[in-house]
């Protein structure tokens, strides 16, 4: 069976973003793959994080994982902290990567600029995701459009290893949804919506009560225009709510076009309200009952167990090939 490996960070509220981006995809792929889900906590860090806030949004970041239809009898849902050759495994590719290779990743670019100071971990983060990523010799690695550059590198480095120690790792393929892959913020249709944007008008939480869901998208930002059309070019905002509309009423955009031709954006809006909050009810309602019990807990732990043999392995085999001198 295919080996499919994803990760979120607990680094805030997750948005719909993820979910569309990402989570739906996971839980698609449970069915036919080999599944490793992760709460990137070693990432999360990469920015000042507080601590009890770190430790409530791994476990939220867990919990909902499982809200969304994770199944955890399918999927191992891990934490990346709880599995130490995930960090060994970083520093290895680290020496391997190159600054130039680094210095151009666009994560970085938008997370450093007009930084004063800017941690070395925001810098190298990409060695740990294509660590966490080869460690399993993932086939398909579902993220989102901003992760597609990350891949990239993840796969020269894979082939960068192979090369000067020997066939060993597999060079994955990402996994990009056509539709939604890059959803964007509410209040601005050019900026990606993100759980780090501090406005929380520009994104919708996967955990906004209904109220809030609602008011949100009433204030979305849309254009002067009154045609309810996909047009990402001319029309990003209006766009972007079709994707999102798409995605949580299962409706083609020829067909949201078409019931909303000549209506303005008032009967659109009030719709995909109704929409996200009928699609986020139930997920709700479960991560609620799920936090209640403190399953959680145990779920991460058979997960970290399930996955650490072979993440041992794989370091194992990398050590020894990049010339090691291994206990006896
Ligand atoms: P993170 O935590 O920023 O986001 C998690 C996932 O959500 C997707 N995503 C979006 N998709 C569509 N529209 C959006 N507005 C949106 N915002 C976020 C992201 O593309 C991602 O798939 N580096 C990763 C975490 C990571 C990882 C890995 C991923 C660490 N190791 C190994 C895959 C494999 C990140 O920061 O994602």
């Amino acid at each position: 069976m295919p080996r499919v490996l994803s990760g979120i960070q607990p680094s805030g509220q997750l948005t719909l973003g993820n979910y569309i981006g990402a989570i739906q995809n996971f839980v698609k792929l449970q069915e036919t793959h080999e599944c490793f889900f992760m709460v990137v906590d070693l990432h999360a860090i990469t920015v000042p994080q507080e601590p009890a806030a770190l430790r409530e949004q791994t476990e939220s970041v867990a919990a909902l994982f499982i809200a969304a239809g994770i199944d955890p009898a399918r999927a191992s849902v891990f934490a990346q902290s709880h599995v130490s050759p995930h960090a060994e495994l970083g520093w290895l590719f680290t020496t391997l990567a190159y600054m130039g290779e680094l210095e151009r990743m666009t994560q970085f670019k938008d997370k450093s600029s007009g930084k004063d100071s800017v941690g070395a971990g925001l810098f190298v983060y990409p060695t740990l995701m294509a660590a966490d990523i080869l460690l399993y010799n993932a086939d398909l690695v579902p993220v989102g459009d901003d992760q597609k550059q990350h891949l990239e590198l993840t796969r020269d480095l894979a082939q960068r290893f192979n090369q000067r120690y020997g066939d060993m790792f597999t060079v994955p393929q990402p996994y990009i949804p056509k539709v939604g892959a890059r959803i964007m913020s509410l209040d601005d249709g050019t900026k990606k919506m993100s759980k780090s944007n501090p406005n929380p008008g520009s994104y919708i939480a996967l955990l906004d009560p209904p109220d809030v869901i609602r008011k949100k998208i009433s204030r979305a930002t849309t254009d002067s225009g009154r045609d309810v059309q996909f047009n990402p070019a001319e029309k990003p905002e209006v766009s972007n709510l079709m994707s999102i509309y798409s995605h949580c009423a299962d409706m083609t955009l020829d067909e949201i076009e078409a019931r909303y031709a000549g209506q303005g954006y008032g009967a659109f809006k009030k719709d995909l309200a109704e929409a996200v909050v009928a699609k986020l009810e139930p997920l709700q309602k479960r991560y609620a009952e799920i936090r209640s019990t403190g399953e959680i807990h145990d779920i991460l732990k058979q997960g970290a167990e399930n996955v650490s043999v072979i993440a041992h392995q794989t370091l194992r085999e990398a050590k020894e090939r990049m010339g090691f001198l291994l206990p006896r």
